[in-house]
């Protein structure tokens, strides 16, 4: 396994294995790496000959300045668990390089609205930070397939909007969630829960599956409000809980719609968790 933090020697590697027709298989992470970011790298190890992992907390998609200097960093143990995961190569480079002073790497698209909603509006400016990063570490990795989680579903959502928008032929996979045996979807955040918390959180999932359950049979706004309802009463603060359309995200107004997943966002005392589940494709 190599490590590369310069720009220049990741991408002489990479052009060399290309030439040699190699495929490359590319997950982008913040670290602090857990089982779900294991399965992000079996998924490419699995369809390409390279798989590269990035890590890079990334300034631009924290709209909490605390938030960002807390994040947990932990490179050697990621290390470790990338390789004996087989990963060819980590890209663990600086703010420097991935933002390099007089470059302009905006990306200018519209994201029709799929950035403000949800996740969006509580986290203003979140989303064009991970567009503008994942824009960066593509042109900087030149990956044939890009590996993101459903657990962070809208972020596929608008990463497989922006591949079209600029006519990256980067192939987006999406791998679905990794959950605990418990129900509770893998997140690096897991931990901070409180003994109690753990347990309480596990309605998130429940109810989810409770909407999938019903979907067919009752109203929607009804069922909606049911699961609700019982997130509240385990003590959670939800944030949200929508079933949206998943190209458009907004929320579904007939039965007759394709492609529907509920969404969640909710606190468990101090931590803030998300989930999902996909209702019909
Ligand atoms: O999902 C994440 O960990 C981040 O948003 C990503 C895609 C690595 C961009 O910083």
């Amino acid at each position: 396994m190599q490590v590369f933090v310069k720009e220049k020697t990741l991408k002489k590697r990479i052009s060399y294995l290309k030439s040699k027709g190699k495929t490359v298989g590319f997950v982008p992470t913040m670290g602090a790496l857990h089982d779900g970011h294991m399965e992000l790298i079996k998924a490419s190890k699995k369809k390409s000959d390279i798989t590269v992992c990035s890590i890079f907390v990334n300034p631009t998609q924290f709209n909490n300045k605390e938030d960002l200097i807390k994040y947990p960093r932990t490179f050697e143990r990621d290390k470790e668990l990338l390789k004996n995961e087989g990963v060819d190569i980590i890209f663990y480079p600086t703010a420097e390089v991935v933002y390099p002073k007089g470059l302009d790497l905006s990306v200018d698209i519209d994201l029709e609205g799929l950035d403000t909603i949800w996740e969006g509006e509580f986290r203003p400016g979140h989303f064009k930070g991970v567009v503008q990063v994942v824009k960066r570490l593509l042109d900087l990795v030149d990956p044939d397939y890009l590996f993101m989680g459903q657990k962070d579903f809208q972020q596929f959502t608008i990463i497989s909007m922006m591949l079209k928008k600029l006519k990256i032929s980067t192939e987006l996979v999406v791998v679905p969630i990794h959950r605990e045996k418990s129900g509770l979807a893998m997140s690096s955040r897991n931990v901070r829960l409180t003994e109690k918390f753990k347990t309480k959180s596990l309605v998130l999932s429940r109810m989810l599956r409770y909407i999938k359950d019903n979907y067919r049979f009752d109203k929607i706004d009804e069922i909606r409000q049911y699961a609700l309802n019982e997130i509240i009463k385990e003590g959670l603060k939800p944030e949200y809980f929508g079933i949206v359309n998943g190209n458009t995200l907004q929320e579904v107004k007939s039965r007759k719609e394709k492609y529907i997943i509920a969404v969640v966002a909710a606190w468990a005392g101090e931590i803030r968790l998300i989930d999902n589940i996909i209702i019909s494709k």
